[in-house]
């Protein structure tokens, strides 16, 4: 294992508080968090550690991304994201991220138990960091034992269901399997997370913008219409609360679906949500006049108009929207020679619903949050922390282990320099889908260094760390207990 190293001279941020401090990592764990810890040598750990002057720098805790989707099938399993566990995982890192959790989904051939196992063998052979996973219930069609499997992976450290109210066919379920996985949920102590789209109206709208002739790539946009969105919040609030569960909401696109999160929170609903950079940060306007191009930006529920992402910086800010995560869902524009994958964004060229749905971002999470939240005054660097890390390490059963600067806690630390610039690139990265949303922008703060597990693995924007060091990450009980407290600005924002 690593010597220890001591950084000394950074200002450790965590969800609390930001505080002058210096941090001891040693085996694995953060081993002493405090002033002058160099002041204190005592024989044995801190005099041989490695002492690394980071004076200037922020110490945060790892980023937690708990939304990816890796070697990940889609569409009846008839293509797949094209960045596997190492491609992801080390661009996670060269970003500041040390724990992703992405998904184990029932494949054509597998009951849900094995292609869990499957999944674990695959993170163990090529992932960098800690990966754990969310299960996917599998629509009515394909439930055999599934609910079952579902339960018996809990001992196994899947402690969230994921259930898709989309994409009719191939994954939707109706809201007789919603409730009763939802039931199941309750008993078990797994939070359930939705992909909250109505896919009955999305098919309908698609339909009806096909036989109008309007097939081309930007009218995906179209057919996912808030209050498609905004309609499957509403009841799967309704449904969650009904079956007395907790619920989370993963990426919430559109302000009406954020206001109906903040209408049932503030009546006492145990609902959390998350929404991801690139509906804060991108919007149609700049997809809507490119045609085919219009594909780079293709997901759902859609990057929406530019006049919507002031509602979901709001929602931000009040703390209806409690994380930041990436729905990381990589494809290629372009076809690449020697890549065994198949056709990709560009599949079916003038056909939206053709495209396969996902935009990547497992990179750039917390730079552009960074850069648009924090230096822009629209969150406080503590709720930057809790967004990108604590607060989704509290959701899906990790804390304190990741998401905290803490005694005990994994000794996985971002070195961070505020004023450092960084023009985002794809090319800094190994990812395999083929661009940036954020290609040529230049953000304020950045990793400067980024220690996983007491492992130095990145350095600027090199990665360090042996290929597959990662490991499946095992997840506790989810803690859904509500927010003690919200950053002073941003109860002032609020008011
Ligand atoms: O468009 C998206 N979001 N693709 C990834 C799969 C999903 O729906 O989360
Ligand atoms: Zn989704
Ligand atoms: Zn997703
Ligand atoms: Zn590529």
């Amino acid at each position: 294992t690593a010597r220890p190293v001591l950084l000394t001279g950074g200002t450790v941020v965590t969800a609390e508080s930001t505080v002058r401090a210096d941090i001891l990592l040693d085996g694995g764990r953060i081993a002493a968090v405090g002033a002058d810890l160099s002041a204190q040598l005592q024989p044995g750990v801190l005099e041989c550690a490695e002492h690394v002057d980071v004076t200037g720098k922020l110490l945060l805790p790892g980023g937690v991304d708990a939304h990816t989707h890796l070697e990940y099938g889609i569409d009846g399993f008839t293509t797949r994201t094209v960045d596997d566990f190492a491609t992801g995982t080390t661009a996670a890192a060269l970003g500041g991220t040390t724990t992703v959790i992405d998904f184990v989904k029932k494949e054509p051939d597998h009951t849900v138990r094995e292609s869990f196992e499957r999944r674990v063998a695959a993170i163990e052979a090529r992932a960098v960091l800690n990966v754990g996973l969310h299960v996917i219930i599998p629509p009515q069609e394909q439930q055999i034992d599934a609910l079952d499997d579902a339960r018996a992976l809990r001992e196994h450290g899947v402690t969230s269901w994921k259930f898709f109210m989309a994409y009719p066919g191939t994954q939707m379920v109706d809201d007789g399997l919603l409730l009763r996985g939802m039931d199941a949920a309750r008993e078990l102590g797994v939070l359930p997370m939705v992909h909250a789209e109505n896919g009955h109206m999305v098919a309908r709208d698609t339909a009806q913008l096909l036989d109008a002739g309007t097939t081309g790539e930007p009218f995906h946009h179209a057919a996912h219409t808030h209050a498609a969105e905004a309609e499957a919040v509403h009841r799967a609030i309704v449904l969650a609360q009904s079956a007395g569960t907790p619920l989370f909401v993963v990426h919430v696109s559109s302000a009406q679906a954020a206001e109906e999160i903040g209408r049932a929170r503030l009546a006492g609903a145990r609902v959390w949500a998350e929404t991801c950079p690139q509906y804060l940060l991108t919007a149609y306007e700049e997809y809507a006049h490119l045609g085919q191009d219009a594909a780079a930006y293709i997901c759902s529920p859609p990057i929406r108009e530019r006049a919507n992402q002031a509602g979901l910086w709001t929602a931000l800010a009040t703390g209806t929207l409690a994380t930041i995560g990436t729905d990381h869902a990589g494809f290629c524009m372009e076809d690449h020679d020697g890549q065994d994958v198949p056709p990709q964004k560009r599949r079916s060229p003038g056909h939206f619903p053709s495209v396969p749905n996902g935009v990547p971002g497992v990179y750039e999470r917390l730079m552009v949050m960074y850069d648009a939240g924090v230096n822009t005054g629209r969150l406080d660097v503590t709720r930057f922390v809790d967004l990108v890390a604590t607060r989704p390490a509290k959701l899906f059963g990790l804390y304190p282990r990741k998401g905290a600067i803490a005694v005990g806690a994994d000794a996985d630390v971002v070195v961070w320099d505020p004023d450092r610039e960084r023009v985002i690139h794809h090319a800094d990265t190994p990812l395999r889908s083929d661009y940036s949303l954020y290609e040529g922008r230049t953000v304020r703060g950045c990793p400067t260094a980024v220690y996983a597990g007491g492992e130095l693995v990145v350095t600027g924007t090199t990665f360090h760390g042996a290929p597959g060091r990662g490991a499946y990450l095992p997840r506790e009980t989810p803690d859904v207990a509500p927010a003690t407290r919200l950053s002073s600005r941003t109860l002032q924002e609020t008011a």
